[in-house]
This record gives C-alpha cells, sequence and structure tokens, in this order.
C-alpha cells in the first residue's frame, strides 16, 4: 500500500503466539521495556501488537469500542502513551467481520468509527483479522477499513490477517502494508515447514511497502535452537515481517541472539525489497537467493530433512556469475571464506547455512610503473 509506510517489513512483538487472550496492560508495557533493555529496538523492533480480547463485549451508548478495564486499566491511549515514551509503537487488533475470531466486537459496519477511535487512542499498526465476516468479499471490507483509516489522516500501518483467501497475494499490496497468506502458525517444526511452503513461491506482490506474511515468529516457544535460527533465517529471506511471537520477559539469551542477529535483520530489512526465490528444492534440500541494494545475494540452504546433508549451488544460480572469485559471509557463525563460484554447506538436519554473497573486488592489478616489460630485462 502506498500510504509512505512499511518501506521494510515490520519488526516488533505480538502477544498471541505465547499469551492467546492473556493480554493485558502489564504485559505490553513491560514488553515494551524489554525491547528496549535487551537491544531488540535499538536492532529495530518497533512494533509492540496487542492481539485479540483487548475489547469489552459490547460496545458503548455511542457505539464505541470499549477496552476490557480490567486489562487495560488506562485504557489503550495509556498504553500507547508508555509504549510512545519508550520510543516504539503500538499496534492493535479488530475483525473484519461482526466480531472478531475470539467473539469480540468486530469492525464490519463500524469503520470509520473505529479506525477514528484507532487514531484518538494513539494506535500505529492494525491487524485486521477475518473471522465472522458475513459473506462480504474480502477485498471490499479490507478496502473499508483501508479507507477509513486513510481518512484519520494517522500514519497507521495495515496489516490483513487475510487467511483463506488464495487470491489475496494478487491485491494486498494494494489494500494494505502486509497480507496473512496462510492459516495459523503453531510452534512446531512442521507447522513452520507448512507454512514455508505456502508463502515461498509467492515473489510477486513483494515490494517496499507491500509485504506477503507467513504469520509470526514462533522462535523461542518450543522449536529447537536450529528450527528457531531456520524459522528466523527463512523469514528474512522471504522479506517477511519479523513480529516475535514470545514471551520476551523471560526469553533465554540464546533465544533473544537469535531475535537480535544484525546480519540477518539486514537481510530482511534490505532497502531494495525483493523476495528471496527458490533456486533449486530437489529432496528437501532448498536453496534460496535474495537480491540486496549493494548487489550482493543473501543465499540461505536449508536442510527439510532430518538427516544432515550437504547442500549445494552456484553463483551463476543465484544471479551473481561475472566477478572472478567470491565471498560467503556467514550470517549465523560469522566467517567469511571465498570460492571461485561453488557455494555449499553440510547442514544439519531442519537447520539452514546463510550466506552473504558477494563478489569480490576486482582481481589485482599491478602499478603501472611495473608492467612486464619494465622488469623483465628487454
Ligand atoms: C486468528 C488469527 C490469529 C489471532 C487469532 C485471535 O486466528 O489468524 O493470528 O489473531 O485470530 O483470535
Amino acid at each position: 500500500l502506498d500510504n509512505g509506510l512499511a518501506l521494510t517489513p515490520p519488526m516488533g512483538w505480538n502477544d498471541w503466539n505465547a499469551f492467546g487472550c492473556n493480554v493485558s496492560e502489564q504485559l505490553v508495557e513491560q514488553t515494551a521495556d524489554k525491547i528496549v533493555s535487551s537491544g531488540l529496538a535499538a536492532a529495530g523492533y518497533q512494533y509492540v501488537n496487542i492481539d485479540d480480547c483487548w475489547l469489552t463485549h459490547s460496545r458503548d451508548a455511542d457505539g464505541n469500542l470499549v477496552p476490557d478495564p480490567v486489562k487495560f486499566p488506562d485504557g489503550i491511549k495509556g498504553v500507547a502513551d508508555y509504549v510512545h515514551s519508550k520510543g516504539l509503537k503500538l499496534g492493535i487488533y479488530e475483525t473484519a467481520g461482526t466480531l472478531t475470531c475470539a467473539g469480540y466486537p468486530g469492525s464490519l459496519g463500524h469503520e470509520q468509527q473505529d479506525a477514528d477511535s484507532f487514531a484518538a487512542w494513539g494506535v500505529d499498526y492494525l491487524k485486521y483479522d477475518n473471522c465472522n465476516n458475513q459473506g462480504v468479499p474480502d477485498q471490499t471490507r479490507y478496502q473499508a477499513m483501508g479507507d477509513a483509516l486513510a481518512k484519520t489522516g494517522r500514519p497507521i500501518v495495515y496489516s490483513l490477517c487475510s487467511w483463506g483467501d488464495d487470491s489475496v497475494a494478487s491485491w494486498g499490496g494494494s489494500v494494505g502494508n502486509l497480507w496473512r497468506t496462510t492459516g495459523d502458525i503453531s510452534a512446531s517444526y512442521s507447522s513452520m515447514l507448512s507454512i514455508f511452503h505456502q508463502n515461498v513461491g509467492l515473489t510477486a506482490g513483494a515490494k517496499p511497502g507491500a509485504w506477503n506474511d507467513p504469520d509470526m515468529l514462533e522462535v523461542g516457544n518450543g522449536m529447537t535452537q536450529t528450527e528457531d535460527r531456520s524459522e528466523f533465517s527463512l523469514w528474512a529471506e522471504m522479506a517477511a515481517p519479523l513480529i516475535s511471537g514470545t514471551d520476551l520477559r523471560t526469553a533465554s539469551a540464546d533465544t533473544l541472539a537469535i531475535y537480535a542477529n544484525k546480519d540477518v535483520i539486514a537481510v530482511d530489512q534490505d532497502s531494495l525489497g525483493k523476495q528471496a526465490t527458490e533456486v533449486s528444492s530437489a529432496g528437501g534440500l532448498d536453496v534460496l537467493a535474495k537480491p540486496l541494494a549493494d548487489g550482493s545475494v543473501a543465499v540461505t540452504l536449508f536442510n527439510e530433512n532430518s538427516a544432515p546433508a550437504t547442500i549445494s549451488t552456484d553463483a551463476a544460480a543465484v544471479g551473481l556469475g561475472s566477478a572472478k572469485a567470491y565471498t560467503l559471509h556467514d550470517l549465523w557463525s560469522k566467517t567469511t571464506t571465498t570460492t571461485k563460484g561453488v557455494i555449499s554447506a553440510s547442514v544439519p538436519g531442519h537447520g539452514t547455512v546463510m550466506y552473504r554473497v558477494a563478489g569480490t573486488s576486482k582481481p589485482k592489478q599491478y602499478p603501472p610503473q611495473l608492467t612486464l616489460s619494465s622488469v623483465v630485462p628487454q
């Protein structure tokens, strides 16, 4: 969506995966504190997003949405003020239906009134879900809220939680800044793998301001560390939003280190805004290539199987090929090697190796006074 927002994929946190309906002002504010104190804010995480269950079950006499006064004693405005005071931004959740997925009042038919509430409270991001939609076509419902958000005049990132519509990848970018391409992720390798498979081919619509959304990160929620790294690498490679779905307040140092890997984040946030293409995928051994603004290419070798395997490709296959040699910077081990063209690694089961591949500077040249004829007696 050409609203000047989300020129790189949004980064932040959302409570749903780890807490479900147990959302509260305290949780959101403590998480904002941790995002700052852990260094994640400095690494680029910005949006602190409230998911479903923040509302009371009925609107007030004027038809306004009412935040649950027990969960949010200071209202959404109070939380927004707090989050803003930390230099972060606040996200909220609603649904393009009569009720949210958890059964709270939805925004269908109340789009402008609700958008005005969000803007008045200082909301910076809306995740807009798809339950109880009364069979009204998706694009109509999502466009109605998009128009209402635009009318508020407040910059609000618009996230379409448009699961269940296979055509969304073709229209999502004209309506929202990001659009869900799959059903809900859960914290298992098989779920993560299936979501990856559904999202990886949808490369056409991804560009600055418009991103495929394969759902939130389950890093820290129960997969192995190898699998967590794979999710983070693959999501970055696919230019996906990096929205943590874990309890950051209690996350382990290992989990926080994955979220804070600045080299992988730089791939996700690259200004060229291209989603990786799948170069090959024979036998569950995948090669993905994402062109980057500086002319280098992020290459991820992903082993879907449980046994370790060697995965190989070469510079030409990933879109390079004119240099005499290349550096391979490993974005997890931080080692750099050089190659004339072969890109290959032994990859653990369910694991990834992620390289930033760049042509080396031109071949060495002798200074003009040292040409062969000047040093060899004639
Ligand atoms: C849907 C969405 C989830 C979450 C829940 C909340 O399932 O896809 O991401 O927002 O609703 O009820």
